[in-house]
């Protein structure tokens, strides 16, 4: 068995704005949704712990920097804060520059290539009062952002996100309550998932007409969707969800179209939605350089409820799998052979794209109960989890899959939405009262595939 990745290959991990920097209201930073949601419900936040000091990257990048260059890391991705570099949509904080000149500008130097993105889950609060991904506005306004990132930073990135799972907004906000505005609907759904679509498309069309070499691309969390039975109604139902929660974007992003299926859908559940003939054409001609994939679980599911269903109900309903290997600290299940599948999917359907693992990882309560007498988090099960789906990658690679990189969510413990740090997921264990870091023991076997390229035999 070969243990050997491609040359060149991508090491390291993602993080987010949000989730990393701190300062949450410090050098000149606009409000997000998370920051206005935390100071008038904390209590819907674990531990009620809000958004405004997280891992507190912006005061202690320096090291942080340092750490990745010695766990080997050659690649970095985080997202640049929207509401931190135009707090008003039009003055850029000179502030925000510095601090990303100055990140970008470090990695480099330390052999870690930045990869950028432009949106993870921060609504500026000023756009979520006129409405957010439902408000056309919104779209204009991100186009210009991008366009204004691309002219900064330009000469430090070259390989520039437009999104971080873009159905996640819009199925935790508006399919469920876990992020603003926390309804129930369908159609705001579909025209907020419109809308995010079009921004990345206009931030596409900006880089291509800007003077920037490199590429562009998006990163989307695809759950391969696994039927409970081989009968009609359940592979149908598989087929539903595979729709809704991963061709809903992977199609237009890479093939320039939506699935037919969603036109039908629209139809059958008398949704309208505003978009025009030139939008898209734009989403036809602006498909992306590369993609990122973020898998931690697949989907199992089962025939919907035609009748009594409810919304999505109707289409499909997901379940237990009685068979599956559950982390037993998060609850979800543990599945890597849905990497390999993802691979031949994007290799078969998704004209072979080069893509990267953008993000995998496992998420561990109360990890302290492994921490040994010298105060370091023996996370074999962690070293596990990225062992056995990285020999399932592999097994794709072998098979012609055009995957070029493995960036494990995350470098350093970091703050979760409404979760916060109640599932660690770092290489590095972060303390909430000291704000010190501290290697894991994954982070010791991370740097030995990284450096080497390949698996231990
Ligand atoms: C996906 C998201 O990109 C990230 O924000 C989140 O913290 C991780 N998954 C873990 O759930």
């Amino acid at each position: 068995m070969n243990n050997r990745f491609p040359e060149g290959f991508l090491w390291g991990a993602a993080a987010s704005g949000p989730q990393l920097e701190g300062a949450g209201s410090k050098y000149g930073k606009g409000k997000t949704v998370w920051d206005y949601w935390f100071k008038t419900e904390p209590e819907k936040f674990y531990q009620q712990i809000g958004p405004e000091t997280t891992s507190n990257f912006y005061e202690q990048y320096k090291e942080d920097i340092e750490s990745m260059k010695e766990i080997g890391f050659n690649s970095f991705r985080t997202s640049i804060s929207w509401a931190r570099l135009l707090p008003d949509g039009k003055t850029i904080n000179p502030e925000a520059v510095s601090f990303y000149r100055d990140v970008f500008s470090r990695l480099r130097n330390n052999g870690v290539k930045p990869i950028t993105n432009l949106y993870h889950f921060d609504m500026p609060y000023r756009l979520h009062l006129k409405g957010g991904w439902e408000n056309r506005d919104t779209v204009e306004e991100f186009a210009h952002y991008a366009k204004v990132a691309f002219e900064t930073f330009g000469d430090l990135v070259d390989t520039w996100v437009t999104f971080n799972e873009p159905i996640v907004p819009v199925e935790m906000g508006y399919l469920n309550d876990k992020h603003l505005p926390a309804v129930y609907d369908m159609g705001r759904a579909t025209q907020a998932a419109y809308f995010t679509l079009l921004a990345h498309v206009k931030a596409v069309r900006a880089f291509r007409e800007s003077e920037q070499t490199g590429g562009i691309g998006i990163i989307l969390n695809l759950t391969p969707s696994y039927p409970k039975s081989d009968q009609e109604e359940d592979r149908e139902a598989a087929k539903w969800a595979d729709i809704f929660f991963n061709r809903s974007f992977l199609d237009p992003v890479v093939l320039g179209k939506y699935p037919e299926e969603i036109t039908e859908f629209l139809e059958r559940e008398s949704i309208s939605v505003l978009y025009t003939e030139e939008e898209i054409a734009l989403i036809k001609e602006n498909t992306v350089d590369f993609l990122g994939v973020n898998y931690y679980q697949p989907r199992r599911v089962q025939r919907g409820d035609k009748k009594a269903g409810v919304g999505l109900d109707k289409y499909f309903q997901s379940y237990q799998w009685l068979e599956a290997r559950i982390n037993p600290h998060r609850g979800w299940e543990i599945y890597e052979k849905g990497l390999y599948d993802i691979a031949l999917n994007i290799r078969d359907n998704y004209r072979n794209i080069p893509w990267y693992v953008a993000e995998n990882g496992i998420g561990v309560e109360g990890e302290e109960a492994f921490l040994d007498e010298f105060g370091e988090v023996q996370d074999d099960y962690r070293i596990t989890f990225m062992e056995d789906h990285l020999r399932w990658l592999l097994k794709g690679i072998g098979e012609g899959s055009n995957c070029y990189g493995y960036h494990v969510w995350t470098f350093l413990d970091n703050w979760s939405w409404l979760n916060e740090y109640k599932n660690r997921y770092g290489l590095l264990r972060l303390d909430l009262e000291t704000q010190a870091r501290r290697k894991k023991k994954s982070a010791y076997w991370f740097k030995q595939v990284a450096e080497t390229n390949q698996l231990p035999q």
